[in-house]
């Protein structure tokens, strides 16, 4: 059975259907002073898939605990987390003195849930392997980069693409090598959560079609500045394409305001600039899971 909630209800309900297995929505009731009660299905089969995508995800995984708790409650012996969008993967290592490595203690957290935890493009820069920083039994990193491929091949003949910075050099080069296309990546100082500067790479952006690939947009400002600096060397246009849309507060309007032509996503994050659907992929990872069809 595959348990999901209600703001990732379709993409939940599609990913069942595509594993041809019952899909419930787990009830959430939020108490006045911001508590929250969980209730599952009272009787649950020995594997369980939870598919709950973490953006904003402080309040999500208390309800990750809750749900996951219950569930071995109620007999599950398998579980298996599908989390398209995963959180607390930038923090990797602590910059300053005293910080919080958050990628290991949500990572460490996860693996304390659930036996399987698969997630598409998680923000890997210094480690390399998703098991890393999540030691499940199985931690399965899958990548979107082919659909983005395919997707833009319907879309463009000869684009330039471009990475805002290099930990977008996996994303980029990914996309961009399968069809041939020229690609580069930015290099990117961070002075603040909503300050960046870029500085774009040697390449003749006169009069072409850029698509900007990254794996989030968050506050907007690393791709708004992308934008405004490929349109100040005369690109014809400007597209972005991202796995993660997670678009804080007023991060569209910094695209649109810097000039983007079209933003693109995956439904990792329900957002309306999705256009790729994930549910396959999460199908054949699920399928490929040694653990699927066991128990105990
Ligand atoms: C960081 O390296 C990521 O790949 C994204 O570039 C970053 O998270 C985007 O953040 P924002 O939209 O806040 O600039």
């Amino acid at each position: 059975m595959l348990l999901g909630f209600d703001d990732y209800e379709m993409q939940s309900r599609n990913l069942a259907g595509a594993l041809k297995i019952p899909c419930q929505i787990i009830q959430r009731h939020r108490f006045p002073d911001g508590e929250c009660k969980l209730t599952l299905p009272a009787n649950l089969p020995e594997h369980v898939i939870i598919c709950f995508s973490l953006n904003q995800p402080n309040e999500k995984l208390v309800e990750l605990l809750l749900a996951a708790k219950t569930a071995r409650e109620l007999g599950a012996k398998t579980l298996t987390l599908v989390a398209p969008y995963l959180c607390y993967m930038r923090q990797d290592k602590a910059f300053q003195p005293g910080e919080s490595i958050s990628q290991q203690i949500v990572g460490n957290f996860l693996a304390d849930l659930f036996d399987n935890v698969i997630t598409v493009d998680p923000h890997l820069h210094r480690i390399q392997y998703l098991e890393q920083a999540i030691p499940a039994t199985h931690a399965v990193s899958l990548s979107a980069t082919t659909l983005m491929a395919e997707f833009l091949r319907e879309h463009f003949k000869d684009p330039v693409l471009l990475g805002p910075d290099c930990e977008s050099e996996q994303w980029v080069s990914a996309v961009a090598k399968p069809n041939q296309w020229t690609y580069g990546v930015c290099e990117k100082i961070r002075t603040g959560d909503k300050k960046v500067e870029i500085t774009l790479p040697e390449i003749n952006l006169h009069g072409r079609s850029i698509v900007l690939v990254d794996d989030i947009v968050s506050s907007g400002h690393t791709l708004s500045v992308a934008i405004e600096k490929c349109l100040l060397k005369n690109a014809k246009h400007v597209d972005v394409l991202v796995t993660h849309a997670l678009f804080a507060n007023d991060a569209k309007e910094y695209l649109i305001q810097a000039g983007v032509r079209n933003i693109w996503s995956t439904d990792s994050v329900s957002h309306e600039s999705n256009v790729l659907p994930l549910h396959s992929l999460f199908k054949d990872a699920v399928l490929n899971l040694p653990n699927f069809f066991t128990v105990g």
